[in-house]
């Protein structure tokens, strides 16, 4: 009897190590620079730990259009997909594909950064778990503001004055596609967190306000956006309105532009060790829109969710968990600079020497601006979609932008109707 239990938990022991009780998950993370090495290194991990095997699916770069094949997969009740990488501003629009974490996640979300936690939350549920957290900052050449004796720019004005400058000094110097400033121009969700630098720097709100009010038919965002039309074409190229994120570090990790509007995870691919302008960048808050403006950084980030309509959920959360914990959020800032979302990371001095500006720019993080995600709620889509395409009129000469902002408002109120829900 006790010989034939011996064998049996024998024979267990050698289930769980040979993995023969192993499910198979997939996650979809993003692939922007390294982040799917990032990512799949962290996958790695946990599936060694636990014996299950996970399959990567990879996403489009286009926040936009990642969102679209989401809402695609899970409209059709897809279980292909176990765990999911959201971004901060789409919990309300996916969370009712979602799961509710609360009974593994509720313990540990108070660590998270206030911003990214409070996204964590719909409707009572808690529907994914902050993994790291972003905003949008100013890449600058050190060696070139160097060369021709300019300060880093502390309002756009300067920064328009100082990109003119180095761009004619270099290109006097055979440099001829050396650019001014980069940035994210195509029409998606990134260049919603582009403009809504813009007009919030110049003190013109953030399109929708807390209380659910439009109010981006304002002078100080036709004043934004006329800036922004003005520099494409001459201190930024005109592809820039076909740029994403990766398309802007293309340009700028090549040596070939003096300024970049980018996400911290440009800073670790900007130091590697293949990087033409490793040692020479620096990073600075987003210009202020004129004396009276302020900096003004987007807040970005990303959670992970697991599907309503996983097979094998229980491991789906544990992977979550593992991934979202402080070890994997730590690994991912020292190596890939995805900015922690646990608070008591901001501390730890592996990260700070790895990504110094983490610690120089509090201000920028703890101030970043949010974009209306949570008062326009399922709506917000629509909302960030007609701001983009408004934005893009104007960059593109298509339309002026008083006269797009004010189409504008008569779109977004239309789509609000008698309140956002
Ligand atoms: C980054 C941010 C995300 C934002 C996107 C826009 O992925 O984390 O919040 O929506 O960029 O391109």
């Amino acid at each position: 009897m006790s010989r034939s239990l011996a064998s049996l938990g024998f024979a267990a022991g050698l289930l769980v190590s040979t993995g023969a009780w192993a499910v198979e998950l997939s996650i979809s993370c993003s692939a922007l620079g390294k982040e799917y090495e990032i990512c799949k290194q962290g996958v790695d991990a946990w599936a060694q730990r636990t014996g299950n095997t996970v399959k990567i699916v990879s996403t489009p770069n286009s926040a936009t259009e990642r969102l679209a094949l989401f809402q695609q997969l899970l409209a059709a009740g897809a279980g292909d997909i176990d765990v999911f990488q959201i971004d901060v501003v789409s919990t309300g629009t996916l969370a009712q594909h979602l799961l509710d974490l609360s009974s593994k996640a509720q313990g540990s979300i108070g660590d998270h950064l206030p911003a990214m936690a409070e996204t964590s939350r719909v409707g009572g549920k808690l529907v994914a778990v902050p993994w790291f957290a972003d905003a949008g900052l100013l890449y600058y050449r050190q060696d070139l503001l160097d060369k021709y004796k300019r300060p880093v720019p502390q309002t756009w004005a300067d920064l328009t004055e100082t990109a003119r400058l180095i761009q004619e000094g270099e290109r006097k110097e055979g440099r001829g596609d050396f650019w001014g400033y980069v940035w994210q121009g195509r029409a998606y969700e990134g260049l919603a967190t582009n403009a809504l630098e813009w007009v919030a720097s110049y003190n013109g709100g953030t399109i929708v306000d807390d209380k659910g009010e439009v109010t981006i038919e304002n002078p100080k965002a036709a004043e934004a956006l006329k800036l922004a039309a003005g520099w494409v074409g001459t201190i930024t190229p005109e592809g820039v309105l076909n740029y994403t994120e990766e398309e802007s570090r293309g340009v700028f990790q090549a040596g070939n532009a003096v300024f970049m509007r980018n996400w911290p995870y440009a800073w670790a691919l900007a130091q590697g060790a293949d990087s033409t302008i490793k040692g020479k960048v620096g990073i600075a808050p987003l210009p202020k829109g004129g004396p009276d403006g302020h900096h003004a950084g987007t807040l970005g980030g990303q959670l992970l969710a697991v599907s309503k309509y996983s097979k094998n959920a229980d491991a789906a959360t544990d992977l979550v968990m593992y991934l979202t914990g402080e070890d994997e959020q730590k690994r991912r800032a020292v190596q890939g600079s995805f900015n922690p979302t646990i608070v008591s990371l901001y501390s730890d001095s592996d990260i700070a020497k790895a990504n110094p500006f983490i610690g120089d720019l509090v201000d920028v993080f703890t101030n970043a601006v949010a974009r209306p995600a949570t008062v326009t709620g399922q709506n917000y889509n629509k909302v960030s979609t007609e701001f983009f395409n408004a934005v893009h009129q104007v960059l593109s000469k298509r339309a002026e932008a008083a006269q797009a902002l004010n189409r504008l408002d008569r779109d977004l109120k239309r789509i609000k109707r008698n309140g956002w829900e």
